[in-house]
């Protein structure tokens, strides 16, 4: 049977394998999805290894997501783009192909659960510039967004991805975050504040246009409560565990060969 897993340290509190082999015996598939703790310094010979083992492919996270486009044999366009790769295909020659799958995931969740979301020549704001505010900054710019809005505690990273995406984005100083949301309809909190055990996300709302979508990445809890603060302003809010799904779904397509829906049941599955 083939076999894929996860790649990360730590990795016990990784969702996916949950996902992923819910979704084999949901279809009848044979297949195992497993999840693989690697340190930093074995990752190059894990992943030579793993193709030999029967390993299909792979998901790859914390802390290895940058490090695997360098060992990689093939990188999409998007994943070198953002500069790291979330979903690996091992090739029948062992040869591996690098993807990013996190930006589809971000805009498919909007798409599924804010029907009425249209990204095309909107002005869009993003809090937070780490790597997962790198793969929402490629997928709303895919998707139309004219003027793209970012800001992060730390200014000069948002300035380092305006460097690389370019005229279309604007960065505010992390001071000016609620002048940054006047006028924007898509809001995403791409930082790690409102985790579970973390600081809040407190940002003046005032500037919030009620027609707007507000998602969050984080999605321990699935109601953060910048989100809350959003949906008491009649915003239409999106919870960040869809992206996580989402995501996950093309590698499952290329691996087991059968395109995996995203549905209420998948959700509870993840959130076991
Ligand atoms: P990820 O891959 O999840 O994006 P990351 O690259 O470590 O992880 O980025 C975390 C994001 O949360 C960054 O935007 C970070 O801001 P800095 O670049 O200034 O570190 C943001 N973040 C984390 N803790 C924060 C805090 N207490 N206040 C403001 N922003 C915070």
């Amino acid at each position: 049977a083939p076999l894929a897993g996860v790649i990360g340290m730590p990795i016990a509190h990784s969702r996916s394998p949950r996902l992923h082999t819910h979704w084999l015996a949901r279809y009848g598939l044979r297949g195992h999805y497993v999840p693989i703790p690697v340190m930093p310094e074995h990752l190059a010979e894990v992943l030579r290894v793993m193709p030999r083992m029967g390993f299909v492919g792979a998901n790859v996270t914390i802390p290895h997501k940058e490090a695997v486009l360098t060992l990689a044999d093939t990188v999409t366009d998007r994943a070198a783009l953002i500069g790291a790769a979330n979903t690996l295909i091992f090739r029948p020659d062992g040869k591996i192909h690098a993807d990013n799958t996190d930006g589809y995931g971000f805009v498919a969740n909007l798409r599924q659960n804010a029907p009425e979301w249209s990204p095309d020549k909107s002005t869009a704001a993003v809090i937070g510039a780490g790597g997962a505010a790198r793969a929402v900054v490629a997928s709303l710019l895919d998707s139309g967004v004219t003027e793209l809005r970012i800001t992060n505690r730390t200014r000069l990273r948002a300035e380092q991805i305006k460097a690389e995406f370019g005229a279309r984005l604007v960065v505010y100083d992390w001071a000016q975050i609620g002048n940054m949301l006047e006028g924007a309809t898509t809001v995403v909190n791409a930082t790690s504040l409102g985790m579970e055990g973390k600081q809040p996300l407190r940002i003046p709302l005032d500037a919030l246009s009620p027609g707007a979508v507000v998602t969050d990445l984080v999605y321990t809890p699935l109601m953060t409560p910048f989100l809350a603060e959003a949906q008491a302003r009649g915003c239409h809010i999106v919870d960040g565990l869809g992206m996580l799904l989402h995501q996950a779904a093309p590698g499952f397509e290329r691996w087991f060969g059968q395109r995996p829906e995203v549905d209420d049941e998948a959700r509870r599955v993840a959130l076991e």
